[in-house]
């Protein structure tokens, strides 16, 4: 017997699996210990469970909408009421702060309970005939059996995210987690099954090396689907590869999302938004603040409020009771934020908070406040995926917006400010999918998730995230009158 809740959790949500000897070590981004070992799947073993997941969409797609969600909703309320120890397995495999986890694992469940419903909701239409005696009408299929490539910064969320409307619209799914982790994926499909959802329809795949596979996913002409979260790099690769048979893609892709505040701004709201935003997952989002531009006016004040409220955040493992900031989830990442920021320091940048690895070691970084940060430095421009907010300054709107926009990215977009003529315009400006005015947080499953420019294509969430697993039929019916 076992008081570890880490432990417990994998008995209970992974028991049936073998998770101590297979080939594919899971860390804890905290310490570096391996914690568990989970098989993963070889190419041929991958090709036989698409075949099953092709044979078994026919039967899946042919019950009616509402079966499909009461099913679905069996998965919520099961995900639901394993919410503490699926919340264990994520901050075990991703670091994230216990309470950060616990939000994830709603937040993903949420995207279940939604999809749930939305299937019940696929309509077609009937249109004005454009001749006498002919009728116009569309209808909605599912897309067929789709393949997903996640993340490991949301191990729930993620998948759910994609799985839940590929399974509400009547397709069947083959999911690849995030080699670093697996786990939280794993738990998610045994619930799932447990719930009623055909083992075939859904199939987790951990593997060991991913380029391979999303190789497969895109030449597999029975995978008609491929819906992927992570880098822009790698989306283009899927891109191009999918290409070979006109596979549809979702790509939900890298950010550098600007957080704008303008001189009529509550500072204080700012202050708290940008908390939100920049620190959730240590600055590990896709979706999180990447350079903050402040109207000189308001500069040093904002910067003086930032600086002493990141000045109180916890940095410790993410079970550690009081945990704010978990760790970076590899050296890698570690090494990337650390290089970014010495290189802003070299080039005139200035630490007013952090600037270096935390205390507590591993791949734990400081929270850090990098004053006087230009456009030309590195990290204006890259991906920081880190706790650290590098501040610009701008003199007004146009040049505001003309910075923001000036990046080939355009997930999301923040800016305070309380002129409701200036709202209207910057929001109009902004080259991005999602933006966030007086408000850190954009995401939610009733809206559309998604980016422009190289930030990615599609929508996820919202009555919008099940058409990327639809298509649309028009039927054109003659001889009527
Ligand atoms: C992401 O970082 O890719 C997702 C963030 C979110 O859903 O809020």
């Amino acid at each position: 017997m076992t008081d570890d809740p880490v432990e417990i959790a994998m008995q209970n949500l992974l028991g049936a699996l073998d998770v101590a000897s297979g080939d594919l070590p899971v860390d804890d981004p905290s310490t570096g210990e391996i914690i568990a070992r989970v098989r993963a799947y070889g190419l041929d073993e991958i090709s036989q469970i698409i075949g099953g997941a092709d044979d078994a969409r026919h039967a899946w797609a042919a019950r009616t909408a509402k079966e499909r969600g009461a099913i679905l909703i069996k998965w919520f309320n099961l995900v639901m009421a394993h919410q503490s120890e699926l919340a264990h397995l994520v901050t075990a495999e991703c670091g994230k702060p216990l309470t950060e986890a616990m939000v994830e694992v709603s937040y993903g469940a949420a995207f279940i309970e939604w999809f749930a419903e939305e299937g019940k909701r696929a309509y077609g239409e009937t249109i004005p005939s454009f001749a006498v005696g002919k009728r116009v009408l569309t209808i909605k299929q599912p897309v067929g059996t789709c393949a997903a490539i996640t993340p490991w910064n949301f191990p729930i969320a993620m998948v759910t995210r994609k799985v839940a409307p590929a399974l509400a619209a009547g397709c069947s799914i083959v999911l690849k987690p995030a080699e670093a982790t697996p786990l939280s994926a794993l738990a998610l499909e045994k619930l799932a099954i447990e719930a009623g959802v055909p083992k075939e329809v859904f199939k987790i795949i951990p593997v060991i090396d991913p380029a391979p596979v999303g190789e497969l996913f895109c030449s597999d002409e029975r995978i008609r689907k491929l819906s992927f979260t992570g880098s822009t790099p790698v989306g283009k690769i899927l891109m191009r590869q999918a290409a070979k048979n006109v596979t549809k893609v979702s790509l939900e892709l890298g950010g550098n999302a600007p957080f704008i505040v303008f001189d009529d701004a509550d500072i204080d709201a700012a202050v708290e938004g940008s908390i939100a935003s920049k620190f959730r997952n240590a600055g590990q989002t896709c979706v999180c603040a990447n350079r903050f531009l402040i109207q000189e006016g308001v500069a040093e004040e904002f910067t003086e409020k930032l600086t002493a409220r990141i000045d109180g955040l916890k940095v410790a493992p993410g079970l550690e009771q009081g945990a704010e900031i978990g760790p970076l989830i590899n050296d890698a990442g570690h090494s990337k934020v650390s290089t970014l920021v010495e290189s802003a320091i070299a080039a005139g940048a200035v630490a007013r908070l952090g600037g270096r690895s935390s205390d507590r070691g591993g791949n734990f970084y400081e929270p850090t406040v990098l004053a006087g940060v230009t456009r030309d430095m590195d990290i204006a421009n890259a991906e920081i995926f880190g706790p650290v907010a590098p501040i610009m300054t701008f003199a007004d709107e146009k040049e505001a917006i003309r910075i923001a926009n000036d990046t080939p990215f355009g997930l999301a977009a923040y800016f305070y400010a309380r002129d409701l003529g200036r709202v209207w315009r910057v929001m109009e400006a902004l080259e991005y999918g999602m933006i966030g005015i007086n408000d850190g947080i954009v995401s939610s499953e009733v809206a559309p998730f998604g980016g422009i420019k190289q930030s990615g294509l599609g929508r996820e969430g919202s009555k919008h995230g099940l058409d990327e697993y639809m298509e649309l039929k028009y039927a054109l019916i003659g001889g009527i009158s």
